[in-house]
C-alpha cells in the first residue's frame, strides 16, 4: 500500500516537474519584501500599508497621497533593477520615462507602462487627467501576485521604482519603491 502511495507521489512529482519544464503551469510572481513611499515635497503627504505581508498570494498594498496643490507637470520614471538580497541595486533591467499628462491622454503609447497603468486605474480614486486636482487620493488593494510584470523578469531579487518628478520645480515629488523577490508559483495542476 505504502509502495503505491509513494509511487503516486513520485508520479505527481514527475508530472509537476514536466509541467515546470514546459512552463505550462509554473509562473514567476513578485513577492513584496519591503516598500518605500516617500514624499520629497510638503505639498504631497503620503502613507502606505502592507497587508498580510507573509502571504505570497494575498499580500496587498494600500497607498494614500494627499495633494495640497494641483499637479500639472509630472514626469514618471519607471524602472526595474536587479538587487542583492538586501536590496542594494546591482543592474538596471528596464527603464521608461513618460510625461504623465501626455501619457494619460494616450495611454497605449507604451505597452509595459500601460499594463501597470490599467491595473492601477481599477484601484484608485485619482481622476487620470491633468492637472491632477488637489485632493485626498488612494490606490488600494495592489496585490503583488497579480500586478502585471514583464515576462523577462528573472527569478531574483528586484526593485520596482517609480519616481514622480516636476520639471517646473526641478524636483522629485514622490518616490515609490517596492523591493521584491520573484518566486515560483505552480498553478493548479489537477
Ligand atoms: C489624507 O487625508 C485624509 C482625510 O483628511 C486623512 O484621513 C489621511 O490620514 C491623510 N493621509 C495622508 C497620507 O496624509
Ligand atoms: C488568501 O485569500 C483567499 C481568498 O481571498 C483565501 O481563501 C485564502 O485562505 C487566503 N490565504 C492566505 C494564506 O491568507
Amino acid at each position: 500500500m505504502k509502495y503505491f502511495t509513494n509511487n503516486f507521489h513520485l508520479i505527481g512529482l514527475l508530472v509537476a516537474v514536466q509541467f515546470a519544464a514546459t512552463g505550462a503551469f509554473i509562473k514567476l510572481i513578485p513577492f513584496g519584501k519591503k516598500i518605500e513611499f516617500i514624499s520629497k515635497t510638503n505639498t504631497v503627504h503620503v502613507s502606505y500599508a502592507l497587508h498580510q505581508p507573509k502571504s505570497i498570494l494575498n499580500q496587498s498594498i494600500d497607498l494614500e497621497f494627499n495633494i495640497t496643490h494641483p499637479l500639472k507637470d509630472v514626469k514618471l520614471q519607471f524602472s526595474y533593477h536587479l538587487t542583492d538580497e538586501n536590496g542594494a541595486i546591482q543592474a538596471l533591467l528596464i527603464k521608461r520615462t513618460v510625461d504623465l499628462c501626455a501619457y494619460m491622454r494616450n495611454p497605449s503609447t507604451d505597452r509595459v507602462v500601460k499594463q501597470v497603468y490599467d491595473y492601477v486605474t481599477e484601484r484608485t480614486n485619482v481622476k487620470l487627467q491633468c492637472p491632477i486636482a488637489a485632493g485626498n487620493y488612494y490606490i488600494r488593494n495592489i496585490r503583488p501576485s497579480d500586478v502585471p510584470t514583464p515576462g523577462f523578469l528573472p527569478e531574483a531579487h528586484l526593485v520596482l521604482e517609480t519616481l514622480y518628478r516636476s520639471e517646473v520645480r526641478r524636483a522629485t515629488l514622490i518616490e515609490f519603491r517596492c523591493f521584491i523577490k520573484m518566486v515560483r508559483y505552480i498553478e493548479n495542476i489537477f
